[in-house]
């Protein structure tokens, strides 16, 4: 398949052995001959990839993605060619997805052909990055959300987006906001903003550690609202990964007539999501932590009745039909095209199956650690209060800031710590290339560790 995309070409090339053989014998592949691709590619994995490149200077400087084949199954054989596209060093142990996400190796390639392509030839290189933002990377973030492409801005992180949503607002003094216990600093701390500069009032919701029930998280923040309250602001998956029922939130919001935003930083990326579904006014997220996008990136959501409530600081010209949400200036434009291939490889695998693996993971490790006696696992085993791939628990004896570099420095596994919401708690946050015997590891780990304390 040939596309032509301004002065760019976009090939399609599936890797099936006749279709290699068509490719190699009558198409122009750029510059690139078909080890080439193999050698871009995931080992054994790869079925299809694309390439993008400039017709003339930049030939095999543009994007190139390998499209991966879902694995049939939830267990570690299945995912063990994806695994082999995660470049960690050998030996050390990673389960601190929610604090930062590994990228594929495809996803790393891709940052350094867009570096290598825009110091190249930096206008055209500039040109290109910006095509396969607007035209590939905008474009595939809508479809996988269902949102309008206008409805969605890149932003460095979910921080970025949250503050942008929060200090948006529009509010008057004495207006209230409420926000709950377990947000995460970038969920609370613009809002403290708007009560120093705008007089509003902020106030905090308790939702306990773990969560009773869905209902009760819906009663606690419907038994809070007043007269003053316009917004509601919450986490849909929350830093020690309990889940809110956050499409009932909204309803609960709309049926108040307050405005709904929602910080998915730990949610995106973990399993499927239909923004316009859940309905919420505005929605920020990370794209580095389980999306397997490269670091310093997120995007923000304002739906349509957002639009009219969050206003822009950015530009005296925007409309309530053009709001400018997008952080003005020079953005690091490899690292935002990279998330091309990132998003490629997300979709072909499946969030569905993200979601599967990452559950058959934490499930095996919330039994292990049953097993173990002296623990007390804090992440509800329902699916509908806690999300796949973050578990948080404490341990008879263990302190769970020094256990963090214990971990780290004696056994190279990496983990975090949750000492928030009245715990001492450890958090492990799992994705789709950790493995049984990871876990394992950890397990015996920590029952080397407890038997010490
Ligand atoms: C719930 C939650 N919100 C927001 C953030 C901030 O994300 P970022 O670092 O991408 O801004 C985090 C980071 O861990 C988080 O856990």
């Amino acid at each position: 398949m040939l596309t032509d995309l301004g002065q760019w070409h976009i090939f399609k090339i599936v890797l099936g052995d006749d279709q290699v053989t068509d490719a190699e014998k009558g198409q122009n592949l750029g510059g690139f001959s078909r080890r080439d691709f193999l050698q871009l590619g995931s080992v054994g994995t790869l079925s299809t990839m694309y390439a993008c490149y400039p017709q003339e200077s930049l030939i095999g400087e543009g994007s190139i993605q390998a499209v991966i084949s879902p694995p049939q199954s939830v267990d570690d054989h299945s995912w063990k060619d994806i695994r082999e596209s995660f470049i960690l060093d050998k030996g050390s142990v990673y389960m601190n997805n929610a604090s930062l996400g590994l990228p594929p190796l495809e996803v790393v390639q891709a940052v350094t052909r867009g570096y290598r392509a825009i110091s190249k030839d930096p206008i055209a290189g500039k040109t290109m990055l910006q095509e396969i933002i607007t035209q590939r990377v905008k474009p595939q973030l809508s479809r996988i959300f269902n949102v309008e492409n206008s409805q969605i801005v890149l932003t460095r992180n979910a921080s970025e987006g949250l503050y942008l949503q929060s200090l948006g607002l529009r509010l008057h003094p004495g207006d209230e906001v409420l926000i709950t216990t377990q947000e995460h600093p970038a969920g609370y701390r613009p809002w403290r903003v708007r009560e120093d500069r705008d007089g509003i009032r902020v106030s905090e919701v308790f939702i306990p550690s773990p969560f009773t029930s869905k209902d009760d998280v819906i009663n606690r923040i419907r038994n809070s609202i007043k007269t003053e309250t316009k917004a509601v602001s919450f986490c849909h998956v929350t830093r020690g990964g309990h889940l809110y029922p956050v499409k009932e939130l909204v309803e609960l919001a709309q049926e108040y007539g307050l405005f709904s935003l929602v910080d998915g930083a730990q949610a995106v990326g973990q399993f499927p999501i239909d923004l316009a579904d859940i309905g919420c006014d505005a929605y920020s997220a990370s794209l580095h932590k389980w999306m397997l996008g490269p670091i310093g990136t997120g995007f923000l959501f304002v739906s349509q009745s957002g639009r009219s409530a969050i206003q822009t600081s950015f530009s005296a010209d925007a409309t309530t039909e053009a709001p400018a949400y997008a952080p003005p200036g020079t953005v690091s434009l490899p690292v935002y095209a990279a998330l091309e291939t990132a998003l490629d490889i997300l979709t072909s695998i499946g969030l569905h199956r993200i979601e599967d693996r990452c559950r058959f993971l934490s499930d095996y490790l919330k039994e292990s650690l049953k097993k173990l006696g002296g623990v007390q696992v804090l992440s509800a085993s329902s699916t509908k209060l806690s999300c796949p791939g973050s578990t948080i628990f404490e341990a008879r004896g263990i302190d769970a800031v020094n256990f963090v570099s214990v971990m780290a420095q004696e056994h190279r596994i990496h983990v975090d710590e949750h000492q928030r919401d009245g715990h001492n708690a450890i958090r492990i946050s799992t994705h789709i290339y950790n493995t049984q015997e990871e876990i394992d590891r950890l397990v015996e780990a920590l029952k080397q560790e407890m038997k010490k304390a």
